[in-house]
Parts: C-alpha cells; sequence; structure tokens
C-alpha cells in the first residue's frame, strides 16, 4: 500500500494505490482561486497547499479504507513545478515516512504523467496491456510542457524532442486571454471551438514540417495578438470568436497529432499514447484518434480525470520504481523545481 503526493502547480492531491491499482485518488483543484489574477498565483498555490494538504489526505486514506500504519510506502512529486508548491507536498510525505519508518520516493512529474494512459479502473482495461504495447511514442501535452518521449520498457524511456518556447496548454491559454476569455483559457476555449469553424481563420503551424520532434507556440500566440490588434471588432461577435476558438485550436491540434504520428512512424512503434491537462482537448483526442486509426496504431489516451495533474499517476510510478528495486530517497532529498526529464 503506497501514499502518493502532487503538489507541483495548482492542484492538491493524495491517492493511495496497491499492487497497480488505484484504491483512492482526491484532487482539491485551485482554478477558481488563481481565476481571478488569469494565471497561477505561486504565493496563493502555496498557502492553499498548505491549507488544503491534511484534508486531503485524510479523505484519501478514508476513500480507500485504509491507515496510515497500514502503508508500506509514501512518495511524491520532486520536480519540475513551483518551488514552493512542491516543497508542501515533498516535505510533508517524507515527514510521513520519516514517522512511519518506510520508504520514501521522490517522483518526476513528466515521468509520472506517461504512467497516466494505463491507469484504469478497470482491472482488465490498458493497465494490463502496458507490456504488450511497449515501445511507444508518449505525447505529455500540459500548461507547462509539450513533450514527446519514446517509451522504451517501464521505466526506460527517451525524449526526443520538447517545445523551444511556450507549452501548448500555455498556447490555450495566452491565446484565450487575448480573446477576453476567463481563465484557464484551455477548457473554454475547446468548448467554444465545439461550435466554430476551424477553417475561418489561418493562424501559423510552427515547426509543422521541422525535422525535429521539438514544438514551438510562441509565434502562433503572437500572430493572434497582431491579428486581433487588426480587427479587434472580431470580438463584439460571439460566432466569430467561436470560429477564432476553433481555428486556433485546430493549429495546435494540427501540430502536435501530425508530430506524434511523425515519430511514431519513424521510431516504428505500433502505439502511441497522450496525458496531461491538454489531453482533455476533445479536438485534440478525435484528431488523434482518428489518425491513430487511419494509420494503423493502438491509441492509449489517458482518462479524462486522469489527464490533469493527479498523484494516481504518481502512486503508480512509484510502486512500479520501488518493485524495481529503486534507491529510496534520502530524507535530505529536496525538490528539484527545474527538474528535466531524461
Ligand atoms: O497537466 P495540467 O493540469 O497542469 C500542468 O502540469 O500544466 O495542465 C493544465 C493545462 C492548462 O493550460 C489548461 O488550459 C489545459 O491544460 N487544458 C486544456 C483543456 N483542459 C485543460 N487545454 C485545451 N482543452 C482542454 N479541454
Ligand atoms: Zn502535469
Amino acid at each position: 500500500m503506497l501514499l502518493a503526493v502532487e503538489t507541483s502547480c495548482d492542484e492538491t492531491s493524495v491517492a493511495v494505490v496497491h499492487d497497480g491499482r488505484v484504491l483512492s485518488n482526491v484532487v482539491a483543484s485551485q482554478i477558481k482561486l488563481h481565476a481571478e489574477y488569469g494565471g497561477v498565483v505561486p504565493e496563493l498555490a502555496t498557502r492553499e497547499h498548505l491549507r488544503n494538504l491534511t484534508p486531503v489526505a485524510q479523505a484519501a486514506l478514508r476513500d480507500a479504507g485504509v491507515t496510515a500504519a497500514q502503508l508500506d510506502a509514501v512518495a511524491a512529486t520532486r520536480g519540475p513545478g513551483l518551488p514552493l508548491a512542491l516543497m508542501i507536498g515533498f516535505k510533508a510525505a517524507q515527514a510521513m515516512a520519516f514517522a512511519l519508518r518506510k520508504p520514501f520516493l521522490g517522483i518526476h512529474h513528466h515521468e509520472a504523467h506517461l504512467y497516466s494512459p494505463w491507469i484504469s479502473s478497470d482491472p482488465s482495461g490498458p493497465r494490463a496491456e502496458f507490456h504488450r504495447l511497449v515501445p511507444n511514442i508518449s505525447l505529455i501535452v500540459s500548461g507547462g510542457h509539450t513533450l514527446l518521449v519514446l517509451v522504451e520498457g517501464l521505466l526506460r524511456h527517451r525524449v526526443l524532442g520538447g517545445t523551444v518556447d511556450d507549452a501548448a496548454g500555455e498556447c490555450f491559454d495566452k491565446t484565450a486571454k487575448l480573446m477576453g476569455l476567463p481563465y484557464p483559457g484551455g477548457p473554454e476555449m475547446d468548448r467554444l471551438a465545439a461550435q466554430g469553424n476551424p477553417a475561418a481563420f489561418d493562424f501559423p503551424r510552427p515547426l509543422l514540417h521541422d525535422a525535429s520532434d521539438d514544438f514551438s507556440f510562441s509565434g502562433l500566440k503572437t500572430s493572434v495578438r497582431y491579428f486581433l490588434a487588426k480587427q479587434p471588432q472580431l470580438l463584439d461577435d460571439p460566432q466569430r470568436i467561436r470560429d477564432l476558438c476553433a481555428s486556433v485550436q485546430a493549429a495546435i491540434v494540427e501540430v502536435l497529432v501530425k508530430k506524434t504520428l511523425r515519430a511514431a512512424e519513424r521510431a516504428s512503434v505500433r502505439c502511441v499514447t497522450a496525458s496531461g491537462g491538454v489531453t482533455c482537448n476533445r479536438g485534440l483526442r478525435a484528431a488523434l484518434e482518428k489518425e491513430c486509426t487511419r494509420r494503423g496504431f493502438t491509441l492509449r489516451l489517458a482518462e479524462r480525470s486522469l489527464c490533469t495533474d493527479n498523484a494516481a499517476m504518481v502512486g503508480i510510478l512509484a510502486e512500479q520504481k520501488l518493485r524495481a528495486g529503486a534507491p529510496e530517497a534520502t530524507l535530505d532529498e529536496d525538490v528539484a523545481p527545474g527538474l528535466a526529464l531524461a
């Protein structure tokens, strides 16, 4: 039985996992708190983690029907993330492991995202398929990162490329802000795009034909800014806003899908997976499904509730690491806010 803690950004989450199964996964989101500032305010996030962590941990133990004394290990996200936010969860989990005299593991946030497509409430679901479907190409796409990773086997992976500037989620959020949409812009763009015309406006597809597996989204954001500066009247018409959302979303999705599938073809894998907050996007999910079916790839998308940050993915990875004999962290190990995925 392992308890995992995730506090890298604006979600306070604690999960209890056992033998590859998620017994509980409690997430307290701070989205409403940060909405009035139009983005995550690190100081507020830290205070909110402090306030929420104990009740969230109590709820996770209660939901799982276990007591702290039954835990065999404790894990927490080590990085990357907001330094003080990480520290709240990491130090609390470390102290818990110390008090229980159990092993403690510090987990890489993105490596945890790699395992979220394999978590299922159904015991015969995707979890059981992991070994059959490696190697695979995994897209991690969130507010902070956009990564293409070749997963070669359990705990074995290689980063092929990443964003050279803004992450895809950041591009959704920033362009939504330019259109006057509420924070976080990604889900709102997704909702409005469903009723818009994706071919209404032609926005750039940065690095689409570049040979590398890297991404770039800041140019797209800038082009939306200039476009709206020239035609601000578009924002007076609700249908044109929906068309703008659909067109921006189409540009982001086309780059993500084409580059992911090109990487899969180059690596000669049979399976593609995706996780991270932007994987909630209905346009991205539909486009990945369509292209993977067309080109004969098996697709595993994280369940929507497990796309955004959660402790279940941290716990599932930590359990695998313990089984594989990973060295436990020493109790003076610290967070690593800028930790890169190797
Ligand atoms: O993985 P996540 O919860 O946190 C990070 O590690 O960043 O991802 C949050 C990001 C935000 O940028 C948010 O706007 C985006 O995921 N997002 C979406 C959708 N839901 C969340 N973007 C587009 N469409 C969505 N439905
Ligand atoms: Zn994340």
